[in-house]
């Protein structure tokens, strides 16, 4: 053990804490994947449905490659490689570490076994400990210790794929299983507080995480630096997301066959892919709105989910909504990511409070707003697309070397959501924290937050 220190972020805040604490959570980290797929049978792990999505076990054998291509092969001496294929059979999409597998291809690993999966999972966490446990004085492994840090957060990326991919997965199967078991019903009474707004007279503020992300004293990704100056004009956030009742009335409105509430990509993607609902929304007959939706814990009737923010909706999906919405409120609109990170930061709260719906809290599904006073459920519950491309901040460098295809290389054609969902881990949000999806997605527990200029 060492009693040297480094710092580490969480939410707004830096603590301190002694480099025997890396290891400690990256057990707790590598441990939540393992929990995370329990439930789930050899077969469910094997399931890739659809192309956004990867089995389980290849998220379990990646997460690893992380940490094997990344850390233990550039700084522990001696370490020896699991097995001579796995470098390139486990890389997703680092072109300049060599050739890979396609990616529609993982559902056809049968081969190597999941206990060969599990065993080069232990393989990797044995040689991390024995890395961190023979660290010479901190800092002179300050870029074992970055590499650490980013590996976890990678980890805990791919957990909330693991969540999102088995939901997919289960779904399509015919049986329709539940990958846990329903909680306690939900209260059909309970109705969600009316949608207010707070409004913001910013002006020049500072956007983006206000460390370096090569420093060891906090942890972001490259693409929340540099921290920088955007000019906001007064605009109004609303003070929750939409609701499924609020979009219930969209649909009954037409509000799939209106073509003037589209973008013209949306429109022509909704007639293409016939869509009439969210992901997951299903005719039901025996339900008094005629709805159900499937869940992680199973079907469950809209009229039970009504009061709940509605997710899985497409960037097009959300823009509509929007749309349709000003025909009550002059102006609305999906916020801008800066108007967002700006509101979030003036709450001045870190992501994982005891009310905020993470991965944590067992919900695994969004869950009605509080009617507290002010901004709720910013953290949690869902992604929210803001109208910002993804591109980089003024600036902008992507980490050297492989690492550098992490996120930069993305860079095109995909929009920001911002603030986590109900199956993000809770100590891998932050307010400047950028998610970015092609607008067509839906797949990912996203929905939306209103906004619209200052009146
Ligand atoms: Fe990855």
């Amino acid at each position: 053990m060492h009693s040297q220190t480094l710092r580490q972020t969480t939410g707004h805040a830096v603590s301190v804490l002694p480099v025997s604490a890396l290891l400690d959570r990256y057990r707790l980290v590598r441990a939540a994947s393992l929990t995370l797929t329990a439930p789930l049978s050899p077969e469910d792990l094997m399931v890739q449905s659809c192309a956004e999505a990867s089995p389980a076990k290849w998220h379990l054998a990646h997460t690893s490659w992380f940490f094997e291509t990344f850390v233990l092969r550039d700084f522990l001496a001696a370490y020896r490689d699991f097995h001579p294929d796995f470098h390139w059979l486990f890389n997703s999409y680092y072109n300049s570490l060599g050739d890979m597998p396609a990616k529609s291809l993982r559902a056809s690993f049968s081969r190597p076994p999941l206990n060969d999966i599990l065993a080069y999972r232990a393989h990797v966490d044995t040689a991390i400990a024995r890395l961190l446990e023979s660290q010479p004085e901190y800092p002179a492994n300050a870029e074992a210790v970055r590499r650490i840090a980013l590996g976890l957060e990678h980890e805990q990326q791919h957990q909330e794929l693991i969540a999102t991919d088995i939901k997919h997965a289960l779904f399509t199967n015919p049986l329709h299983p539940a990958y846990r078991e329903p909680s306690a019903a939900p209260s059909a009474e309970s109705i969600a507080p009316p949608l207010d707004w707070v409004s913001y007279v910013p002006g020049l503020t500072e956007i983006g995480f206000a460390t370096s992300p090569d420093s060891i004293h906090s942890f972001c990704f490259d693409n929340e630096t540099p921290s920088h100056t955007v000019f906001l004009a007064p605009f109004s956030l609303a003070t929750r997301p939409v609701t499924c009742a609020e979009y219930l009335a969209f649909m009954d409105d037409n509000g799939y066959d209106r073509p003037e509430l589209w973008l013209s990509e949306g429109w022509a993607t909704s007639r293409s892919e016939t869509w009439q609902a969210p992901l997951y929304w299903q005719r039901d007959p025996a339900t008094h709105s005629g709805w159900r939706i499937y869940t992680l814990r199973g079907w469950l009737p809209l009229d039970d989910l009504s009061e709940t923010p509605v997710c899985h909706l497409s960037l097009f999906e959300a823009d509509a909504y929007a749309h349709w919405a000003s025909r009550n409120t002059a102006g609305c609109r999906l916020p801008t990511e800066f108007e967002w990170e700006y509101a979030a930061t003036q709450l001045n709260e870190a992501p994982a409070t005891p009310r905020a719906n993470l991965l944590e809290s067992g919900a695994l599904h969004p869950i009605r707003a509080s009617a507290l006073p002010g901004l709720q459920q910013i953290f949690g519950d869902v992604w929210e697309w803001t109208s910002s491309a993804y591109t980089g901040y003024p600036g902008y460098r992507p980490l050297p070397g492989a690492l550098g295809e992490y996120n930069g290389k993305f860079m095109s054609s995909q929009m920001v959501l911002r603030g986590g969902s109900c199956v993000t881990p809770a100590t891998h949000i932050r307010a400047t924290y950028r998610n970015f999806f092609p607008p067509a997605t839906r797949w990912q527990f996203s929905g939306l937050r209103l906004a619209r200029d200052a009146q």
